[in-house]
């Protein structure tokens, strides 16, 4: 029977019985008959001291000069040391090396900066902090999906491949079979994607909500969660070219009703990634534009960007309200229409579309979402101003004109989450291998 390796957090258990570890050379210190290592295998954030004598180990001289970063084996004896520094030892009988590292291995043990780290973005999952920052982020995926599947939502794969401009803001990466170099043309001279694989023009998706928005219409509360990609040439520590987005809709459904699910499920997160240490307050404020404007402009000296109505929020005026205003997560509702997208309901003053965009504090914008148009004139007229070619969002019409119904939906930035949760200050520090500008190479 294959027996594997015990993780090194759990070695209390074993007090008093042989076993054997697996992990990686944190750090190395001898002097002549005795040799102590720290190792730390990932499993958790503790480290085993283990201790190898001279009397007891054949190959003592060669062990005691291996470099930090080296993976073995270790057998050994469990010795809890309550009185001393660490709470127990592993007193070696054999060590074997797995791994050889060279003294260059660029993790030495020292502060290394973020920025330096995210130059070796391949090997900072060794490091305390990236392994606390992913660790984070696998729990509030689970989290996430944990609450929906509690509250009955049906979980929708998407596609990644996709003809439509679900934000029609123009910012798709585009997805080709046809030569670059020499792709063929139609009679007036341009790319003739006919010819391609798909048949038509397709590009990476920027959000999973239309197509959520049919199922939504079909089995009532759904939600998408993958990887979407916006071409947008911003160079922010909050904007990524590729990053997930847990996308909810729900129907019979208003805004109102959209604002409740967005915290709950938000309040949900926090306590089942903090588990026992539950914020004694979580809690939001809902403002209209129009009030966080009028808010804004009365302190608007303090401002680089001028503060009025119709102008798209800061960054500088989004902390403003959240970290010095409300100190909380904000809601903004009801914003002008000209900076929103063209699914949004317009509202009866026929200037401002029923949108939300969550504020959290060091973050900005976590959230956005709407009560979507589900009049099918009022969005072929939104449609026509924006001039969007309604051909091939007839499909989407159709939600409208077979039993068309109210309903909402938002959009969660995973990434940007995970900022507000951790502290962490740039998105591409709670990224695996994140997308931006200038930067791909794994
Ligand atoms: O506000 P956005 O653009 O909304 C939508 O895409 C809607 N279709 C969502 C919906 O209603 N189903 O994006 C939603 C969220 C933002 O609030 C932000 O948190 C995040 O996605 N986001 C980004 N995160 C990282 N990098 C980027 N470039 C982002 N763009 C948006
Ligand atoms: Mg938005």
């Amino acid at each position: 029977v294959y027996e594997r390796t015990r993780e090194i957090g759990v070695m209390k258990a074993f007090d008093g019985e042989s076993v054997v570890v697996g992990g990686w050379i944190k750090t190395l210190r001898d002097s002549k008959a005795i040799g102590f290592i720290e190792l730390g295998d990932g499993s958790s954030f503790k480290n085993l001291q283990v201790v190898f004598e001279d009397a007891k180990i054949p190959d003592y001289k060669e062990i005691a000069k291996l470099n930090v970063g080296t993976a073995i084996y270790v057998e050994g004896k469990v010795v809890l040391t309550p009185e001393s520094k660490q709470p127990l030892e592993l007193h070696a009988s054999e060590i074997t090396v797995e791994g050889s590292c060279p003294p260059d291995y660029p993790l030495q043990k020292k502060r290394h900066s973020l920025e330096y780290l995210r130059s070796i973005a391949h090997l900072r999952p060794r490091t305390n902090t990236f392994n606390a920052v992913f660790r984070v982020r696998s729990v509030a995926a689970f989290a996430l999906h944990s609450f929906f599947n509690e509250h009955g939502f049906v979980y929708v794969h998407t596609p990644i491949i996709t003809g439509s401009d679900a934000e029609g803001a123009g910012e798709m990466f585009r997805v080709t079979t046809l030569d670059d170099k020499n792709p063929p043309l139609t009679k007036a001279g341009a790319v003739d994607y006919s010819k391609d694989f798909f048949g038509s023009a397709t590009s990476l998706t920027v959000s999973g909500q239309l197509e959520g928005e049919c199922f939504a219409l079909a089995m009532r509360d759904i939600y998408t969660f993958g990887p979407t990609f916006r071409a947008e040439n911003s160079n922010t520590p909050r904007h990524a070219s590729e990053f997930w987005m847990m996308e909810p809709e729900i129907a019979f459904a208003d805004l109102n009703d959209n604002m409740a699910l967005a915290e709950d499920m938000l309040k949900y997160t926090l306590k089942f990634v903090l588990w026992s240490a539950v914020p004694t307050k979580c809690g939001s404020s809902t403002i209209s534009t129009t009030r966080g404007c009028s808010t804004a402009s009365t302190h608007k000296d303090k401002f680089e960007y001028p503060v009025f109505w119709g102008c798209d929020l800061q960054t500088e005026h989004e902390r403003f309200l959240t970290e010095q205003i409300f100190k909380k997560p904000v809601f903004v509702i009801d914003y002008p229409k000209e900076i929103k997208a063209f699914y949004m309901r317009l509202n009866d003053d026929d200037k401002t579309v029923a949108a939300m965009d969550l504020l959290g504090s060091g973050v900005g914008e976590i959230i956005g979402g709407s009560q979507r148009e589900e009049r099918l004139d009022v969005l072929e007229s939104r449609m026509d101003e924006l001039k969007l070619d309604k051909k091939g969002y007839e499909w989407y019409l159709d939600l409208r004109r077979y039993g068309g119904t109210k309903h909402a939906g938002f959009g969660l930035g995973f990434e940007r989450l995970l900022m507000y949760m951790t502290g962490v200050s740039n998105i591409r520090d709670v990224m695996p291998f994140p997308r931006v500008k200038g930067s791909a190479e794994f």
